[in-house]
């Protein structure tokens, strides 16, 4: 007996090495963590159950009969964040580079469905050289059963993966398929075909940290939602993510404790409108001074920087954030701003997140390159997403509101529930400057009379009265209540309920 339990424990040993201490000792010296290394800092301590520490890949091509790693370069399992049960795989470099095979998609297909039956998120920790070189199509259908799943559990249960290696080729598509991807600065990259392959056709030559380094992904792709220094810290983060999500989505969003006065009276907002209507605020402060202890979680940083997106806590609970930012582009909306907040509206909507919208926009960003880039499709997404979404929706209108973009920051018009403006919103179609001189443009040649048409429109639509007048502003606030308005707009949208027409799916324009 006591010969049984110590083979056991010999073989854990043995699968426990992975590719051995050579190989170990060659990703710690690239600065990279071994895939039992991080599952330990994802996870709480002492929480995690693997699945599948024998499995083995069946390959007998090339020799692979000869070296059959137990765990085929995948560590897979279920464990706690925060006491919280989350669904885990972590690919390991050290076998066979992380590559995937047939038993590899398996181990990973087997908790993905686990995940979806028993609503709890999928966090895969992504460090692999791609399709399994030696099991040709076996290995690309294992991909596909991966990205099925992927598919099926969006939606249903928060997916969210780490690139923390190499990423090339099929192994981008799941990660693509999933909520949020984070990546590790200069040690991790994603990428369709490598530079090799770009420099073969395109006659390119580019780095791989040029082509599908972090800072691409995060600044200029979109791809990514956040990079991070080390493996440490995008491992942190991801703890930290958790905990403002669901498990899956027929549960209310999570509650913390909170030791913030939801009736907080912020004075200093009062003065966070500058006198000038041209100079830009940072609209950070109004989403720090809003939400719980300060704590604002933000998503896709780097990207589109006019408009901001995250999560904050509201009496403890969740509540998402999109926000228009005026310190970048004036705050205005345009192709990546609307692209990038539409998805996080979904996400948010898909997961019963209630959405809070701050809005100083002077309208959508004029201009052919964003004509020919397609702006009126993609602004229509987010358009699309607003109008959609049945999660409780607070909007909070700081300044400008002009024309459609008015319509599509979750206005009265799209279902908002609360719609609140401050005493210095302008709610209007245009600036006074741009309608006075389209209205008045026979007067043009006379600056007095312009200037006095200017003011007379100010007057009469620089406020928020005349929408308020109408209904479309619930509430004039004064700013230093925000936080008090909002806590309790939310608190007293718990029991919304409201659904779309059936349908088998939308058709949002992509
Ligand atoms: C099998 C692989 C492998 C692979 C790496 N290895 N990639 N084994 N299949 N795809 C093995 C290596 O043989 C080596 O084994 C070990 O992993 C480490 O690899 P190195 O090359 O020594 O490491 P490094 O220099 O860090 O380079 C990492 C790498 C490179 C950039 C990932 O290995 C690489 O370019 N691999 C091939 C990437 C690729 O083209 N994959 C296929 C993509 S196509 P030893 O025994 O020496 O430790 C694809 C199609 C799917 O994925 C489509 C689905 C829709």
């Amino acid at each position: 007996m006591t010969n049984i339990l110590q083979e056991l424990e010999d073989r854990r040993d043995v699968a426990r090495i992975g590719g051995g201490q050579r190989r170990i000792d060659a990703q710690h010296a690239k600065g990279k963590l071994t895939a039992r290394e991080r599952l330990d800092l994802l996870l709480d301590e002492g929480s995690f159950e693997e699945f599948d520490m024998f499995v083995a890949h069946r390959c007998v091509e090339f020799g692979m009969e000869e070296n059959r790693p137990s765990g085929d370069g995948v560590i897979t399992g279920w464990g706690t964040i925060n006491g919280r049960m989350v669904y885990v795989y972590s690919q390991d470099f050290t076998v066979f580079g992380g590559s995937l095979s047939e038993t590899h998609a398996q181990k990973i297909c087997k908790i993905m469905d686990m995940a979806i039956q028993n609503g709890a998120p999928i966090i895969g920790l992504n460090d692999s050289g791609g399709a399994r070189i030696q099991e040709g199509v076996a290995s690309l259908a294992g991909y596909a059963e991966v990205f099925q799943r992927n598919i099926m559990a969006s939606g249903v249960v928060p997916q969210i993966s780490v690139i923390m290696g190499p990423c090339a080729g099929g192994a981008v598509y799941s990660p693509a398929i999933t909520d949020f991807i984070f990546m590790v600065k200069d040690s991790s990259y994603m990428f369709v075909t490598g530079p090799d392959v770009v420099k073969t056709v395109t006659n390119e030559v580019v780095t791989a940290e040029e082509l599908g380094g972090a800072s691409t992904h995060t600044k200029k792709s979109s791809v990514a939602d956040g990079a991070f220094e080390n493996d440490v810290e995008a491992l942190a983060e991801v703890r930290r993510l958790v905990d403002f999500l669901p498990l899956h989505n027929r549960e209310k969003p999570p509650v913390r404790p909170f030791y913030d006065n939801p009736a907080r009276v912020e004075n200093s907002l009062d003065t966070l409108i500058p006198d000038n209507p041209n100079q830009p605020y940072d609209m950070k402060e109004l989403i720090n001074k809003l939400g719980d202890e300060g704590d604002f979680y933000e998503i896709q940083e780097d990207f589109a920087a006019n408009i901001l997106t995250g999560f904050i806590r509201l009496e403890g609970s969740t509540v998402g954030v999109v926000a228009n930012q005026p310190t970048v582009l004036a705050g205005c909306l345009d192709i990546d701003a609307s692209r990038k907040a539409a998805r996080f509206v979904r996400f948010c909507d898909a997961f019963e997140i209630p959405i809070l919208t701050l809005v100083d926009v002077p309208g959508f960003l004029p201009g052919t390159s964003q004509e020919y880039g397609g702006v009126i499709k993609h602004g229509a997404k987010l358009l699309f997403a607003y109008g959609e979404a049945t999660v409780p929706k607070v909007t909070v209108i700081t300044r400008k509101a002009y024309g459609g973009a008015y319509d599509v920051m979750a206005s009265k018009h799209l279902r908002g529930d609360f719609n609140y403006a401050w005493p210095t919103a302008e709610i209007a179609v245009m600036g006074a400057k741009g309608a006075v001189e389209i209205l008045y443009r026979n007067e043009l040649d006379d600056p007095e009379k312009i200037a006095a048409r200017v003011a007379d429109y100010e007057k009469r639509f620089a406020n928020p009265f005349v929408a308020a007048e109408k209904g479309f502003i619930d509430e004039v606030i004064l700013p230093h209540s925000t936080r008090r308005r909002v806590c309790r707009a939310f608190a007293s949208l718990r029991g919304k309920s409201l659904q779309n027409p059936w349908k088998k799916h939308d058709n949002i324009p992509l």
